[in-house]
């Protein structure tokens, strides 16, 4: 097929779903990082939905262009940009605040060792938050996910304005490629494979859970391990294969929009299950991603492991001390 007529075919699958989908209540959407390498697809992808009326974008360097440029595509949100000077009008009223903002990782590099910038990042866009939408839901892109969304709630705490139905780590990316590398292993159709994974957003902290992947299809124990590592290491093969140039920006975008949507309709009375690393008491962590049912308040019910393989209950017990270390070094310096 010639990129002319995937981009075609692509054009018009999107407007179809978007004709199918109610426009309801129009929601304010706000991306704090919007100029950023998953901040512009991530604006334009939120550009595209029906459910938003009005979309901030906040940079501290960039959102003009960005925003002038989005502000062309002819659906229903209204663009506004906003540059460092405009962090409380851009959020006033939100409720969705997406964060991309942030350092990425070059090779070597792992996403803990983003924590030093990106921890202070996070702090201030939340305080921030917690002064001017405190309704918000709030979805945590920022890298390290295991100890941004602690830092995160702490922060909220803090301004006594915490509602931990309304944190939610977007971990929506292990499940996109969990699924696109089971349906490429086993030639199915990926649309309707679903894995749910669960755990944390780093190494061995993601576990994806393919004895629970639907359709079910027999896996060796080498098919099962490298798929596992490969879900797990699949944000560095991104970081290698862009030698420098970053982490992944456009498969992010999509997985933040899909994850972005389903709050959204959660909030417009469409309950959607995703999975998300959100405040949990499902293992001894006290921050765990598991399959979550988003609703009009946000995280309505949090569901537990389900039936787990030895190969997975092994994953589970070897990311607990990490998971754990890392939940910790966030709550700290958001106390400190
Ligand atoms: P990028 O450098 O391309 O963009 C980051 C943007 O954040 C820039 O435009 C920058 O100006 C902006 N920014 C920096 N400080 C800011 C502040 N205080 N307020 C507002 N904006 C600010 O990086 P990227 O590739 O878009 O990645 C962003 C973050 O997302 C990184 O931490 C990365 O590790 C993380 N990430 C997470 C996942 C995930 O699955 N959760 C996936 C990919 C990337
Ligand atoms: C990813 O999983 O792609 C992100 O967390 C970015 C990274 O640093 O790997």
């Amino acid at each position: 097929m010639s990129n002319l007529s995937a981009l075609q075919q692509l054009a018009a699958q999107l407007s179809r779903s978007m004709a199918t989908q109610s426009a309801g209540i129009g929601r304010k959407v706000a991306i704090l990082g919007a100029a950023g390498g998953i901040g512009q697809p991530l604006s334009m992808l939120m550009k595209m939905n029906q459910q938003v009326s009005q979309l901030s974008l906040y940079d501290i360097a960039g959102t003009p262009g960005v925003a002038a440029d989005v502000s062309h595509v002819n659906t229903r949100a209204q663009i506004k940009g906003f540059d460092k000077d405009g962090l409380a009008d851009a959020l006033r009223g939100a409720d969705v605040v997406i964060i991309p903002a942030g350092v990425p990782r070059k090779p070597g590099m792992t996403r803990d060792d983003l924590f030093k910038i990106n921890a202070g990042i996070v702090k201030n866009l939340v305080e921030a938050c917690g002064k001017h939408c405190p309704g918000a839901i709030l979805n945590i892109i920022s890298n390290p996910v295991n100890s941004t969304v602690p830092i995160a709630a702490e922060t909220l705490k803090s301004l006594g304005v915490y509602d931990k139905r309304k944190l939610l780590g977007v971990t929506t990316l292990d499940v996109v490629r969990a699924k696109t590398f089971y349906a490429e292993k086993k030639g199915l159709d990926v649309t309707s494979v679903d894995i749910p994974v669960i755990g944390g957003h780093a190494g061995i902290t993601i576990l994806p859970l393919f004895s629970q992947a639907t359709p079910k299809v027999a896996l060796t124990a080498e098919e099962l391990d490298a798929l596992t590592k490969r879900t797990q290491d699949g944000g560095t093969e991104v970081v290698q294969a862009k030698a420098g140039k970053g982490s992944a920006t456009l498969s992010m975008a999509y997985a933040a929009a899909l994850f972005a949507d389903s709050c959204l309709r959660g909030l417009n009375g469409q309950p959607t299950i995703e999975c998300s690393y959100v405040e949990s008491t499902v293992t001894e962590a006290p921050y765990f991603a598991t399959k979550v049912k988003l609703s009009t308040e946000g995280v309505e019910k949090i569901h537990g492991l389900g039936d787990l393989s030895d190969y997975e209950k092994a994953g589970l017990k070897a990311m607990m001390p990490e998971l754990i270390s890392q939940i910790e070094k966030g709550i700290e310096f958001a106390k400190a």
